[in-house]
């Protein structure tokens, strides 16, 4: 939550890389934003409301400065208001400080600062202007200013800091991420240099990054960067390439970046795929993660990752494995893990602060970890043992929908790599169609008709057996967070044991059944229990039962493996859920009360 940006050397056009780098950071929270440039003096701009607020602001009021920070902000402490909105500064205004995290022993540190200092936010941010300004006033030099005032916090952080009349940027982190950007080809001298909680901020200015650690100082200035650590000790760090294109962080024409994600689908799993099936052996390649043999596997997530981690946690059980998923932040109740036991945090961002700690926890008694997200250089990936990369490409909409579908299939990959069975052929055959095949589905799907005709129901319900029981629990978590309606997702066998109860004429039945197996039998007779109290019923179906007789509306999808079949249903919910939200006027990319990376517990 709250994204931060800073940039040296883009002389007028500062202003500019800000606000638009924070555009790109909206996602991680938006409701309220704010810049402070320094040449000679601060001037701070900041507002609630979203970056396009803050734009109109910055136009009218033309703050300009060769060296400046920004900030979006998530509320944790205080509502958002102006006043509330980072950069915070210090008594005389030399100082501007903005922040991602959380300072836990902020109260103890503004009592300490007294009543010399006044204070102007409910925020636990605001301190740290305030210690920096106190150093400043014993005599320290600006960088020793900001080391000082940064070793006295607690909690997690990244922040950012100008000081008048310093030609300088200086950042810190702390269990919160921070990247730097260095500014031209690598050939020239570099001509600009930025920092932010994520690469997109200023993907469009360069490739070339450095990610900081934690305990990490970082100083940008027209003479060049250097990282130290926060005590100023030298660290080596390594200069990384991103291989992603600035398009991706586009719109692409969509009127969404959710509608945009979720026609990806096809190029990311093709991505996600690629060079790790090789369908003419039957075989799978994850490289030495093939040869992990755990003994026994438990999966730690939240959200949408959590929906994730239970498919995952199945198809270990499947492949004869003990397997089990835990929502991350209840991990400290789950059975510690032992010896060869493998523990994977599947997370897209990296950086959920209770999934690093459930990884930690599992660390320090002896597990093996394997990270499961999409950022390269994330925080898990980073901690981790082991890194397993879902290459779907940076999702900016706030509801996961590619990712989830490269999740899946990571896990489909890495449950088929680590642990081979004899039925893998077919699976990996279908893994092999699954971007056509959900090509198919996006190209013929009529969810935008579904969702027109129940858009004024009570609730929605989602039904699933199996590998399905994931997907139906994503569903109604996709309808909810975007339409704010009422959804709940089911074990369709669980039906009958309360559930049932809420059924009525007005609450559709989204029924997920595929194959013509048992599991599709059990679920067609829950189908019948809802049909017979009169809800309508959406059956998602790849044709191979008689569920259609039952329905009010089919949803199709190929005919293909279990285990693909999971994701091409998740794309008729996503496709019903993103055309409900649609028609309701909803902010779809930005939900209310919710941000992309949640780094707080
Ligand atoms: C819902 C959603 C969240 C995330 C959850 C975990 O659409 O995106 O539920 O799945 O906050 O995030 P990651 O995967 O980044 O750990």
């Amino acid at each position: 939550m709250c994204g931060i940006i800073g940039c040296v050397g883009r002389g007028t056009e500062t202003t500019d890389v800000l606000v638009d780098g924070l555009s790109t950071l909206e996602y991680r929270g938006y409701d309220s934003a704010g810049v402070a440039l320094a040449d000679g003096d601060i001037e701070v701009t900041k507002r609630s409301g979203t970056i396009d607020d803050l734009r109109e602001a910055v136009a009218a009021e033309g703050p300009a400065g060769e060296f400046g920070i920004g900030h979006t902000r998530w509320s944790t402490h205080g509502p958002p208001t102006d006043e509330n909105a980072h950069p915070h500064t210090d008594c005389t205004g030399d100082v501007a400080v903005v922040h991602n995290g959380i300072i836990e022993n902020y109260q103890e540190l503004r009592d300490e600062l007294g009543a010399d200092h006044e204070f102007k936010s409910e925020t636990d941010t605001e301190v740290v202007p305030h210690l920096i300004e106190e150093a400043l006033e014993a005599g320290a030099d600006p960088e020793t200013a900001v080391r000082e005032a940064v070793s006295r916090l607690e909690g997690s952080f990244a922040v950012a800091v100008v000081i008048a009349g310093t030609e300088s940027v200086f950042a810190a982190r702390h269990d919160s991420p921070l990247v730097l950007g260095l500014g031209s080809d690598g050939e020239g001298p570099t001509d600009a240099y930025y920092l932010a909680s994520d690469v997109p901020a200023f993907r469009a200015y360069t490739d070339r990054v450095v990610y900081l650690e934690d305990g990490e100082f970082a100083r940008l200035s027209p003479d060049g960067w250097t990282v130290t650590t926060i005590d100023g000790e030298p660290v080596e760090k390594t200069v990384d390439v991103v291989e992603w294109d600035p398009e991706e962080t586009g719109k692409a024409g969509y009127d969404h970046f959710m509608q945009k994600e979720i026609n990806e689908q096809p190029r990311s799993l093709r991505q996600g795929l690629s060079e790790r099936v090789d369908e003419l052996a039957g075989e799978v390649d994850i490289g030495d993660l093939a040869y992990l043999n755990p003994r026994g596997v438990q999966l730690v997530a939240c959200g949408t990752s959590y929906h994730a981690a239970l498919y995952g946690a199945a198809l270990f059980r499947e492949a004869g494995v003990p397997a089990q998923a835990f929502l991350a932040h209840e991990y400290a109740s789950a059975p510690p893990p032992v010896g060869d036991d493998l523990v994977i945090g599947v997370t897209q961002s990296g950086e959920t602060a209770d999934t690093l700690s459930a990884l930690r926890a599992a660390r320090s008694k002896g597990a093996t970890t394997l990270a499961v997200t999409n950022v390269v250089g994330s925080t898990a990936a980073r901690e981790c043992d082991h890194v397993f990369y879902i290459k779907a490409g940076p999702e900016i909409g706030v509801a996961a929908t590619k990712t989830f579908a490269s999740q899946l299939t990571a896990l489909n990959l890495l449950a088929t790599g680590m642990v081979p069975t004899k039925d893998d052929r077919e699976s990996i055959a279908a893994l092999r169609d699954l971007p056509a095949d959900v090509q198919e589905v996006l190209d013929d799907s009529s969810a935008e008709a579904v969702a027109e005709e129940y858009l004024d129901s009570d609730a929605y319900f989602f039904l699933g057996r199996g590998l399905q029981y994931p997907v139906a629990l994503e569903g109604a978590l996709k309808m909810k967070e975007i339409t704010y309606k009422h959804a709940e997702g089911f074990a369709a066998g669980e039906l009958k044991h309360g559930p049932l109860a809420l059924v009525t004429a007005n609450t559709p039945v989204f029924a997920l059944v595929t194959g013509d197996g048992e599991q599709a039998r059990k679920t067609i007779g829950n189908v019948k229990e809802v049909e017979a109290r009169d809800a309508p019923v959406v059956a998602v179906t790849d044709g191979q039962s008689d569920v259609e007789r039952y329905a009010d509306h089919v949803l199709t999808v190929p005919e293909s493996s279990p285990r693909t079949a999971a994701v091409l249903s998740n794309v008729q919910l996503q496709l019903a859920a993103y055309h409900t939200a649609a028609k309701l006027g909803r902010s779809i990319d930005k939900p209310r009360n919710l941000a992309k990376s949640v780094t707080v517990e």
